[in-house]
This record gives C-alpha cells, structure tokens and sequence, in this order.
C-alpha cells in the first residue's frame, strides 16, 4: 500500500518521479505528491487529492530544471483522503515519504509533545517530526537514532533541506528497491519504477539507512559501518508493466496467461516430472511432514483452497488453508512436522508474512510460491518456488493465480512421488494433463467477445451468486471474489448443497446464478442444485464441459468449457470468470486496474 519513490541524478527528476509515480498507482491512489530541491536549492512541495494525473497537472507549472526528488501515491491508513493528509509531510529541515505503519504515534506523540504542532492525522507526518527533534546536521547518525524508536512496517525517502541534490532512506518489513545507474540513483517501492532504467537492482536491506547522490549509493548498518548488499537482476523488461495496446492491465494480463504457465511449468520439467533441484527444494520436505498448512490472502488462498481439495485426499494427510489475518491469531497446530505453504503474488503481504513468521517459530518447514523475486516472503521462507508470471499491475489478480495453481499442481505432483501416492507413469500423466490446460486456457482467451455478450445481463443486478461443489466450490470463490472487487456487484461464493441451509432465500426473479458443473463425480448433484435455484426465478449462466449432457432450459447461458480431467478444469474455468468479472466492470464504466478502495499489496494489517 502507497508507492514511493526518490531520484538524484542528472535526467529531469519531474518526470522520473511522475512516471515512476505513474508505474507505482497500483499500490495505491488516494493521493499523490512530489517534493524536491529548487533551483534555489530550497525543498518544494506539490501535493493532491486524486490520482497521480491529478498531480501531473500540478507539476506542469514547474519550468526549472529538477533534479533530485521525492514522490508518493496514497492508500490511506491513518487519516482520510485531505490534501494535508497527503504526502510528503514536512517538519523543520525534514521533508518525508513513508509507506506502512507506524503502531506507536501515539506514543511518539506524547513523548515528544507534538500534539499541537501536528497539521495532519497521520502518523508519517508525527515520524516526520521525531525525525526533525532529533536531526543535528548530520543525516546518518540521526537516522541511526530515529530508527529504534519506531514500531510498524515502513520504508521511508527523505529529503534534509541542508542536504540538497541527497536523499535518505530506510525500511523495516514495507519493501525498498534501489539502483545506481549510470543516470543517477533511484529508490522505489518496487521494480517496476526502476526497470526504465537499470535491470539491475538492490533489495534495501531492512533497518539499513541508504544515502543517494547523484554519483553513489551507499548502504549503512546500524552502526553506521557502510555493506554491500547482493546485486540481483530482474529478467523481464519495461514492456512486461505496460499495456502493449490492451486497453488494461487487467485483460493484458489474462492474456499472459499461456505464457506465464509456460514459464512456470517447463523449466522445472525432467523426463516429464516435476523437478525442483534447480529451486533447492528437497523432497525431504515433503517425505517427512505430516500435515500441511497453507497460508494465503485473497486470491492467493483461493489458490489454495483448490490445492487443498486434491491433495488431502491424494496425499492422504491433513491439509488446513488458513486465512492469513486469522491463522496468526487462532494460535494454529504447527510443529516441526509441518510443512506451512505460503502463498503470495507481491510476496509482501503483511498478514501472511506474519503467518510464516509465526509458522517458523512453531518449527515447521516454510516453502513459499512467490511472483516477486526477492520480495520480504521470498527471503524468509526456507524454500521458494518462484511464479514466472512478470510483475501483476491490474490490482485484479489473474495471471498470478493460474501460475499460483500451475505451482501447487507441481507440488502436488512432487509430494504424492515422493510418499509413493503416485507411480512416475501416474506423474507423467498428471504433468501431461497440466500441460493440456495451456491451449484450454487459450481457447477461452479466444472466446472473450461471447463472454462480453453474455455478461450484460448481470451489469445491472446488484447481487450474484456462484456456485459448485468440491472443486468447483473452490474455483467459484475465485470468481465472486473477481466479480466484486473490480465491478462491485455483490457477489457470494456457495457450495452447491449448502445453498437450502438458507442462502437459497435469496435467489428470486432474475438473481444471477453462475453455477460451476465441472467434476463429473458430482455433476448430477450440482445439477439438482442447478434445478433449484432456476425453480425460484434465477438467471443462470452454467459452466460445463464440453461433453456434459446439459438439458434444454435448464440454464439460461451455458459456457462450454474444454474437456479436461476434473481435478485441472480451474484453469479454462478461471479465464473464464476473469474475464466475466471484467466486462461487467468495463461495462459499468469503473475503473477496472484501480478498484476503490484497493490496492496492490496489502501491506498493513
Ligand atoms: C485479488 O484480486 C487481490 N488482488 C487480492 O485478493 C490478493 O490476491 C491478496 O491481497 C493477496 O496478495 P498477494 O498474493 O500479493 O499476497
């Protein structure tokens, strides 16, 4: 939540800070702000309620030349969407950026009697003013002093203005990339800020202090002794976080999706089984455990529920899926005998970084699968299993929950060799099958303007209700979670025979009905549900397979899906109610990449 991002160097910071700006809105987009050095080598502010096109307007007033700043776009936390409230906040010679939380303002507060200096309600602008009280001249040793004092998660660009063309920053859990590139040095919330300029990066090392100048970069521990931290290079360019002609990320992105499969899957394929040598993943984790707790938010624990509802009965073990905000405080059963799945897209998740953080203390083994290399969840997971989706813009995920799947699938796979729950011939099979889902997925890509079609209907309801069984159940809260985050319909995800313990009382004339009927075992069953809720008026838009014999009336829209194994239909099925979840946005008008109230990742609790 929040995006930051600083530059001192030679190209004109106005513009490498806006389009960073730009690049970063994902994470959030309340407000947005700049700071800088002037001509007259004075600190400038420019900020706004909105969006960062909003600010751009603002910013076109400026003629100097700029070339040392400071940017943020907002997702409020502490204090509502004001200008004041936006970012940078200033405080004597301090002038800062932060995102994350700092739990203890209150107590910064008082111990430093800001209560009546303060102009805003957030806790970056009381940090701001810690900062100023404790600021001598010197920017390293005062950081060093106001470091321990802060409670939260936070990355922080700072501006002293007796320290003009230099910028400051530091982090603790909210991530930090940073650069030094021939064109001076750049620090941002994420990669995609950077990758216009360098390929290569650093991950800011949490609770180290970074100085920026235009000709160096240089990272200090805690006591102030200078380290280098590991040099990493991205492997996807500028192209992978623009649109490339797609009117969003969002269908940019389902289109990705073969693609991303592809990347996930082969590189880890030997003779036709999945193969995680190359990861450093040892199949001792999965001989010796003897449950498995998944830990996700989101669409990333909608991944695992489908995970979950084939291995527990192939692996014949206990397999929990837990929300990540409430496996922290349900004081779980996890031991040394463990093995905790942590599944994240930006891997910087607060809530289920601090379930793997949880998870680790009770002893059990942590493999995470990550899209983001090198995120905070990345590094503190014994194993990862990296997705290859490219970076996930659209705050709508889609690529990186069908390559979430592809992973676990492998893992799954992996697991049931490993305690002889499957032959190799069996193996083979189940990889073939995964492999089969790509051109599935791509002829559902294909079919896109029939679903735009068939989504008008729904555009005006305020309600929806999706349901299946078994698998299908799990794939279904997928699509209510799509459908209501970026169209804001309502919509509630059901097993197909709980619908009589009281939902059903909400289906009348027309409700929307999107029925999953995919598992061929219990097809008929969901069938019978079909038929009941089309008893009481609904609207049903059915999806099956090619070969289910569906009966003439029984749904008013039938979505033909290919014929695959039951256990690999989500992939086909998850194009498809991607695809329905943003045409009924698009055709709402809304803003189908920035949703209100969301943002990309969620870095506060
Ligand atoms: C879904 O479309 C959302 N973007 C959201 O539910 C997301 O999956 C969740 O916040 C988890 O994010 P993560 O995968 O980055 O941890």
């Amino acid at each position: 939540m929040c995006g930051i991002i600083g530059y001192t160097g030679p190209l004109a910071a106005k513009n490498v800070l806006l389009n960073g700006l730009s690049q970063l809105e994902y994470r959030g987009y309340d407000s947005a702000g700049i700071a800088f050095f002037g001509a007259d080598q004075k600190v400038h502010v420019l900020k706004t309620v909105g969006k960062v096109a909003r600010l751009r307007d603002l910013c076109a007033g400026i003629q100097e030349e700029i070339h040392c700043g400071i940017g943020h776009t907002r997702w409020a936390t502490h204090g509502g969407v004001t200008a004041e409230n936006a970012h940078p906040h200033q405080a004597g010679r301090v002038t800062m950026i932060h995102n994350g939380i700092i739990e203890n303002y209150h107590q910064l507060t008082a111990d430093f009697e800001l209560e009546e200096k303060l102009i805003s309600q957030t806790d970056t602008e009381v940090a701001a003013r810690v900062l100023d009280a404790l600021y001598d001249g010197d920017p390293l040793a005062s950081l060093r002093r106001f470091q321990p004092l802060l409670k939260g998660s936070y990355s922080f660009c700072i501006l002293f203005s007796d320290h003009p063309g230099e910028i400051y920053a530091l982090r603790n859990v909210s991530p930090l990339v940073a650069a030094y590139t021939h064109s001076g040095s750049i620090v941002a919330s994420d990669l995609t800020a950077l990758i216009p300029y360098t390929k290569k990066y650093v991950v800011v090392p949490e609770d180290r202090v970074v100085k920026m100048t235009p000709y160096r970069m240089a990272f200090y521990d805690e006591n102030g002794h200078e380290i280098q931290p590991e040099i990493l290079e991205v492997n996807w360019d500028t192209d992978a976080a623009m649109k490339n002609g797609f009117p969003h990320f969002m269908l940019k992105e389902i289109h990705e999706q073969p693609d991303a499969m592809k990347n996930t899957i082969l590189p880890r394929l030997t003779r036709g089984l999945p193969d995680f040598s190359e990861d450093g993943i040892p199949d001792q984790i999965f001989a010796d455990c003897s449950q498995i707790r998944i830990v996700a938010c989101g669409t990333a624990m909608h991944a695992g529920m489908v995970a979950r509802a084939i291995m527990e009965p192939l692996l014949r073990i206990p397999v929990l899926v837990s929300v990540a905000s409430e496996f922290r405080y349900e004081d779980p059963l996890v031991d040394s005998r463990t093995l905790a799945i942590v599944i994240s897209q930006s891997g910087e998740t607060i809530d289920t970084l601090a379930a793997l953080r949880l998870s680790k203390k009770l002893g059990a083994s942590v493999l995470s699968v990550v899209n983001v290399k090198g995120s905070t969840i990345a590094r503190e997971s014994d194993y990862v299993l990296y997705t290859h989706a490219g970076p996930e813009i659209a705050v709508a995920s889609t690529k990186a929950y069908s390559v979430q799947l592809a992973a676990l699938y492998m893992i799954i796979c992996r697991m049931a060799l490993v305690r002889g729950k499957m032959t190799e011939q069996d193996g083979c099979a189940f990889m073939s099958d995964l492999l089969d889902v790509i051109p599935a997925m791509e002829s559902m890509i294909q079919r896109k303007e029939e679903i735009r079609q068939l989504v008008r209907p729904l555009v005006d309801k305020p309600d929806a209700f999706f349901i299946g069984r078994n698998l299908d159940y799990a794939f279904s809260l997928e699509g209510a979670l799509k459908l209501k985050e970026i169209s804001y319909i309502h919509a509630d995800a059901y097993a197909a025979g709980e619908l009589k313990h009281g939902t059903i009382a909400l289906i009348a004339d027309q409700v929307p009905v999107v029925a999953l009927a995919t598992q061929d075992r219990i097809f008929s069953k969901t069938i019978s549900n079909v038929r009941e809720v089309k008893a009481r008026g609904a609207y049903v838009i059915l999806i099956a397979k090619e070969s289910a014999a569906v009966d003439e009336g029984l749904a008013d829209v039938c979505i033909r899906i290919p014929d695959l194994h039951d256990r690999f239909t989500v992939f086909p099925i998850a194009v498809v109610l991607q695809l329905i979840a943003y045409y009924a946005s698009l055709l709402k008008g809304l803003d189908v990449d920035q949703p209100r109230n969301l943002a990309k990742s969620v870095t506060v609790e």
